[in-house]
């Protein structure tokens, strides 16, 4: 689309003028057909300034999830983006196009949920004021690293935050990611196994980031465990700017993906704040406590139960003292 390449082109020179008749000569349109595409993004609140003979320049954008926005070249994840504005989930509506012939990095991004999922079959409150993101992936890899994305995921969601705002979440273990001892992003991976041979046909990978929400927003039962990045630092970036941030973050997850395994493991362990706490791991009816020693190379949790004994949790649910509401 027009729009897009005009925008695209805009944002790339940085605030830096460049007349209608360069961005013609580039993308082979006629100067009224740019001069057009430049009325519509003013009325989609873009502030674009023109002077004879210099130019035009982008000077402010508004806070739109749009390709136009998001889109960066080289990025294979997001390379084809959906950009919603309400969806029932973004997981549900990337497994609804992904058939055998859309390549991988089909993004979908929308700024509410009506339907959002969570991990154990849990719902995942999703009004407007988060961000909602899911990217489809295909990684060539044995099926016992799968599992592993989701803790690389975290990551690059830490990646993601600290780029923008500057300051560094942790991560609960396996995948939520904390900030002030609240969660701050939850992520659902899920995998798609063909029937017969139960080898990996994709996975969806879903992030939910609050931004914006207030202590209303979450409601009385989720407000004590959640917060959002406008909560924690008096503002909030720009929904844009995080969903841009967050593709390239998955970008570099999925070309390093698995082979930079060591790098990444390195870097969970660093980002991963439940290694020498107390934990209370649940199984079924069973609660026990114990503490978290480690995280073993292949992301799974080490625990150490009060008899001395150590156990390898490679999935389940573990509260930890000192987060969300654990006491
Ligand atoms: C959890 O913490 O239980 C996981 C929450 C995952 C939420 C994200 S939001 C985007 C994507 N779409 C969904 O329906 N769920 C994931």
């Amino acid at each position: 689309m027009l729009r897009d390449e005009v925008l695209a082109l805009l944002k790339a020179q940085g605030g830096v003028p460049l007349s209608g008749e360069a961005m013609s000569g580039r993308l082979g349109v006629s100067r009224a057909a740019i001069w057009k595409a430049m009325e519509g993004l003013r009325q989609e609140g873009y502030v674009i300034s023109s002077a004879p003979r210099r130019g035009y320049a982008l000077e402010e954008s508004p806070d739109r999830l749009s390709p136009g926005e998001l889109m960066a070249p080289g990025r294979k994840v997001g390379a084809n983006l959906v950009c919603l504005d309400r969806v029932d989930s973004t997981n549900n509506e990337v497994k609804r196009r992904a058939v055998d012939t859309v390549p991988e990095g089909l993004v979908v991004v929308a700024g509410e949920q009506t339907g959002g999922r969570g991990r154990r079959g849990r719902s995942f409150l999703s009004p407007p004021g988060g961000l909602y993101l899911s990217a489809l992936l295909k990684p060539d890899c044995p099926l016992e690293q799968v599992s592993a994305l989701t803790a690389w995921s975290a990551v690059a969601v830490c990646d993601a935050v600290e780029g923008v705002c500057g300051i560094r979440p942790s991560i609960k273990w396996p995948n939520d990611v904390i900030l002030e001892g609240r969660k701050l992003c939850g992520i659902l991976t899920e995998l798609e196994l063909e029937g017969e041979t139960a080898a990996l046909r994709y996975v969806v990978l879903g992030i939910g980031v609050n931004l914006t929400q207030t202590e209303a927003d979450f409601g009385p039962e989720v407000a004590p465990v959640a917060i959002s990045l406008a909560q924690a630092l008096g503002r909030a970036p720009r929904r844009a700017e995080l969903a841009a941030a967050l593709l390239d973050a998955l970008d570099r997850l999925n070309r390093d993906f698995p082979r930079q395994w060591e790098c990444w493991l390195e870097r969970y362990r660093a980002d991963c704040i439940t290694v020498g706490r107390q934990v209370k791991v649940l199984r079924g009816q069973e609660e026990r406590v114990g503490t978290a020693v480690g995280v073993d190379d292949q992301f799974a949790l080490v625990v150490r139960w009060a008899d001395g004994s150590e156990e390898t949790l490679s999935s389940g649910e573990v509260s930890v003292r000192g987060l969300l509401g654990y006491v």
